[in-house]
């Protein structure tokens, strides 16, 4: 098999399923070999089992491409050293991580239970932060030993993370830790050939399924299912790839047949006394900035 990922291992948490799955197959269908990593965890992050990870495993090589199973909690020291270790014991390299894993524990703020928040913020933020750790060392030692590595991570957001969503407190928080961690990776792991990139992206899984439930059909009639999770993975599988040089720290929405680059918090109307403003001051200098700034885009729930 040949492709835009011919010879790379990919590593792809919570692949057992929805944009995960989706993911696994398109980097195999451009000729990746790929880890297959999953817990098989409920909607809430409770229960697991291997059977959703062995099944994509199944997939894959029934399309003739190679796969193996992890079916490690990539939120431990354990799970995330040990799926770096299975590409290198399967496959003799790394070349692309996907983080992708993570389930929901959606409560208003004042009905948030600290368990909620606790789960959340660890399969998402420590979830990202531990494979990625590890998946970073082998690199940095593969570029100390004279192998530059042509390494990619693609963390994954969301539309939560970036403006806000009513009654996902604990999720949005995780999901902003995500782009600050993903401008950090970037910035510290350039030197040893990595590339850290992230997704906010949108599609019909197990946990939105009440909200894309429609199919959309294309100009020309043909049928295209617009929320389907392979189309967020043609992006992915680009970014995962060598093909995608120079691009690093930037964070993309994906969603449909739409692509969108992300732009940032940066500075806006500032005003500077060049001393210390009194309270009162401080308010109505405030005031006159907002008054000419852009103002910030309605929080997901509220519109
Ligand atoms: N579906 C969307 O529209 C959407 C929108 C924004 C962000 N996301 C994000 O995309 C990612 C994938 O979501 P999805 O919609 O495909 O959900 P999903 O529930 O279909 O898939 C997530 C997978 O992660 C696995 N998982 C959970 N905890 C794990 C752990 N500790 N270790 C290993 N595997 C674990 C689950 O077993 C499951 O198979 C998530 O990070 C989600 O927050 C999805």
């Amino acid at each position: 098999m040949t492709g835009l990922c011919n010879g790379r291992v990919v590593v792809v948490t919570g692949a057992g399923r929805g944009l995960g799955r989706a993911h696994a197959l398109a980097f195999a269908a451009e000729g990746a070999r790929v880890v297959v990593n999953d817990l098989g965890v409920g909607l809430d992050g409770t229960g697991g089992g291997t059977g959703p990870a062995q099944r994509v495993v199944d997939e894959i090589t029934a399309a003739g491409g190679e796969a193996v199973a992890h079916g490690g909690d990539i939120a431990t020291t354990d799970g995330a050293a040990s799926l770096v270790a299975t590409a290198l014991d399967a496959f003799g390299r790394l070349d692309t991580l996907v983080n992708n894993a993570g389930f929901l524990r959606d409560r208003m703020l004042v009905n948030l239970d600290e368990d909620d928040w606790d789960a959340v913020m660890r399969v998402h933020l420590k979830g990202h932060f531990l494979p990625l750790k590890h998946a970073a060392a082998h690199w940095r030692a593969e570029a100390k030993a004279g192998r530059e590595p042509v390494a990619r991570v693609i963390n994954t957001s969301s539309g939560a993370g970036l403006l806000g969503s009513v009654g996902q407190g604990n999720y949005a928080a995780a999901k902003a830790g995500i782009v600050g961690l993903t401008l950090v990776a970037s910035a510290e792991m350039g030197r040893y050939g990595v590339q850290v990139n992230a997704i906010a992206p949108a599609a019909r899984t197990r946990m939105t399924e009440q909200t894309f439930a429609e199919t959309m059909a294309a100009p020309g009639g043909a049928a295209f299912d617009a929320m389907a999770p392979e189309n967020v993975s043609p992006l992915v599988v680009w970014l995962g790839s060598a093909a995608s040089a120079g691009v690093t720290g930037r964070v993309f929405e994906a969603e449909a047949g739409r692509i969108t680059v992300m732009e940032g918090w940066r500075p806006g109307p500032s005003a500077d006394k060049g001393g210390r403003w009194t309270p009162t001051e401080a308010g109505e200098t405030t005031r006159k900035l907002l008054a000419v700034s852009e103002p910030p885009y309605p929080v997901y729930g509220t519109h």
